[in-house]
């Protein structure tokens, strides 16, 4: 199969670009390199560095000629979306829609595009299913939901099998831990520095963390699957991406540190304005369609995150 992802040079796109090759699959990659790096282009992926906002997109894709097209590129740093809220929506929604144009008339015949928890806000009842209210509480997550009826609406009436995923907290190796990061990867750079990792408010908020290896398990099942995906229940095209578990920051501090063979010590820093207290999001659809689940125990998980930090950092 050829698959083209999009922000393919990034951390989950990486992971995925990687699995693709290994399992015989032509792997395309799209990526503006704006968080991306080229150390993270697969060798043999075919690759364009390109925003998917440039009108060279159209031309890209159909040269590529992919039966399916992953969309992963993003804005995804939320504090960036707070304050610059239309930048946000233009990669995030313009985005979406610039990509399922293009691989509608490439002849794509399915399209898995990155949405996430953040679709969802502050839930009223955990874990929340794909049909659970969506109130998201910042422009990222207000412009992923805008994304995903975007994607249904571009690919109407086209031979394009459209689905969004919401992907929960996902770690693993090769995220970077600059800039927003995931909390996994700042908190194993704190650690490498030889520094406590630093937990906003009290650690007791809880977050829904998945392995990069799992999320990449689920977009293979989706690529694979023979029958349709959208239109399944609940919530049409969506599908939650999680592992269901809900895991203190805390916790997750405890078990990095053990797996980097440090001590636990986490210093505080007071609570962010805004930030969700708890979320777990329910992957029981994902299992019914797909037969997919989430497999990677938490520590480890870690563990191999852990080892790859510093191997990538010159300290194993
Ligand atoms: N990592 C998580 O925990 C998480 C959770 C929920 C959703 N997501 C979503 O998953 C997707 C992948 O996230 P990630 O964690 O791998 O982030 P990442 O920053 O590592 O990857 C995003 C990639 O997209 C590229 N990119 C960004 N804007 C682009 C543009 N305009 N044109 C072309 N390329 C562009 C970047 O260079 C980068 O390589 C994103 O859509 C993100 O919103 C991630």
């Amino acid at each position: 199969m050829r698959v083209l992802v999009t922000g393919g040079a990034g951390f989950i796109g990486s992971n995925l670009v990687y699995a693709l090759v290994a399992s015989g699959h032509e792997a395309g990659i799209v990526d503006d390199l704006s968080t991306g790096s080229v150390a993270n282009v697969h060798p043999a992926a075919w690759f364009r560095r390109l925003d998917v906002l440039d009108p060279a997109l159209e031309g890209a894709v159909a040269e590529f000629r992919p039966d399916a097209v992953v969309h992963l590129a993003a804005q995804v740093d939320v504090q960036r979306s707070i304050a610059d809220p239309e930048r946000d929506r233009a990669v995030n929604v313009g985005g979406t829609e610039a990509v399922a144009r293009a691989a509608a008339r490439a002849g794509a015949r399915r399209m898995l595009s990155a949405s996430s928890a953040a679709v969802y806000g502050e839930p009223e009842t955990l874990p929340l299913t794909e049909s659970a209210a969506k109130r998201p509480s910042n422009p990222y997550g207000a412009s992923k939901l805008a994304a995903e009826t975007a994607l249904v609406e571009a690919l109407e009436g086209t031979d394009v099998d459209p689905v969004s995923m919401r992907f929960a907290n996902v770690y693993g190796p090769r995220q970077d831990w600059r800039g927003e990061g995931g909390v996994v990867a700042i908190f194993a750079a704190r650690l490498a520095a030889g520094d406590s990792p630093a937990i906003y408010g009290d650690g007791l908020q809880t977050r829904d963390f998945i392995y990069v290896g799992d999320v990449v398990a689920f977009i293979m099942s989706g690529l694979l699957s023979e029958g349709p995906l959208t239109g399944q229940l609940p919530d049409g095209p969506a599908y939650n991406v999680s592992s269901g578990i809900q895991t203190s920051v805390e916790t997750l501090a405890s078990l990095l540190t053990s797996a980097s063979g440090g001590t636990v010590e986490v210093a505080h820093m007071p609570a962010r304005a805004g930030d969700i207290e708890h979320s777990a999001l329910d992957p029981a659809k994902a299992a019914h369609v797909l037969g997919w689940r989430a497999h990677q125990p938490l520590d480890a998980g870690l563990a191999m995150t852990w080892r790859w930090f510093l191997a990538a950092n010159g300290r194993d």
